[in-house]
């Protein structure tokens, strides 16, 4: 399996470059980036932990390490400032990542390959690749909350002194400001929150605010997010690559999923090496389900300016 990181020079890009590396799957990693010696130096750097880690190869180079891609992975963006929701970073991104898309294009690419796309506001550039790119919806995935989800549940592990890989608890909707927290579903080996001591409504309104804060929080603390991110992108990746099937928030163009159309965010995604496998309307509480298509709409109203101002562009 061949996977190439356009934005691989980047924190985000190295970051999941060396998950990648360290997951041991993932046969060959290429870094992509604007800065050709930045991602070079992060390819030798990671090539010189080769000898401990896996035998993969790392490389580095132009476009045409993605003609031959499994998967198209794009990080390459523009990062929020503190204060900045990801939708007002919208414009400053749209015109990089449309201009990435063209020099995909130009480039080729397997009619099997996937293109996961993490640059943000990820669900509407979701959305302009499976318009921009020749392939099927369930072959350009976005990285959506699956990053969220995986914050939530350490906050709420923190929290409650548990195992973080015990604690199931979800983010659909919007990576971004109207996600919307499973507490429908929301478990710690197996039993619901509730049952545990010092569990409140309170509590969870908190543990919410702050995953939802989350992105900024790193940003404000370190600059921008690169450990979690390169690890949510590495849980993706690994699901397409040994075709596991996993299920996983993730955004896609949904086509009808709790009724939302022509859309592209997280649901509960089956994840495998076709990409999308299918899409699965778990049952939420009514809340939930009009906070999921709360998202849709918000996310509807940038999809359709973008449209727009890529339409007025082409
Ligand atoms: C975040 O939430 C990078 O959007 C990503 O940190």
């Amino acid at each position: 399996m061949k996977v190439s990181i356009i934005g691989g020079g980047g924190l985000v890009g190295s970051c999941a470059g060396f998950a990648l590396q360290t997951g041991g799957i993932v046969r060959t990693i290429a870094l992509l980036d604007v800065n050709a010696e930045l991602a070079a130096g992060q390819a030798l750097d990671m090539l010189h932990g080769g000898p401990s880690t896996a035998d993969q190869q790392i490389v580095t180079g132009g476009y045409e390490q993605v003609s031959d891609s499994d998967v198209i992975c794009i990080t390459a963006g523009l990062r929020r400032k503190p204060d900045e929701s990801r939708l007002d970073l919208i414009n400053r991104n749209v015109d990089l990542f449309t201009s990435i898309l063209g020099e995909i294009r130009k480039a080729g690419y397997r009619k099997d390959a996937i293109v996961l796309v993490v640059s943000n506001p990820v669900d509407v550039l979701t959305y302009l690749a499976a318009k921009m790119l020749d392939l099927p919806l369930g072959q350009i995935i976005g990285l959506g909350t699956q990053l969220d989800t995986i914050r939530f549940r350490a906050l709420i592990a923190q929290q409650l002194k548990l195992a973080p890989t015990q604690v199931a608890a979800l983010i659909l909707g919007e990576h971004g400001d109207s996600m919307v927290p499973v507490w429908s579903s929301a478990t710690a080996a197996g039993l619901p929150l509730e049952k545990y001591t010092g569990w409140s409504t309170n509590l969870a309104n908190e543990l919410f605010t702050r995953t939802k804060g989350s992105g900024a929080e790193v940003i404000k603390k370190k600059g921008g997010a690169g450990f979690a991110v390169g690890i949510a992108i590495r849980d993706v990746i690994h699901s397409i690559a040994l075709d596991q099937n996993r299920v996983l928030p993730v955004s896609s163009v949904q086509q009808g999923c709790y009724d939302i159309r022509d859309v592209a965010l997280s649901v509960p995604t089956v994840v495998g090496r076709r990409g999308v496998v299918a899409t699965h309307e778990i049952d939420l509480w009514p809340k939930e389900v009009q906070g999921l298509r709360k998202s849709g709409q918000v996310l509807r109203q940038t999809i359709d300016a973008v449209m727009a101002r890529v339409g007025a562009k082409a």
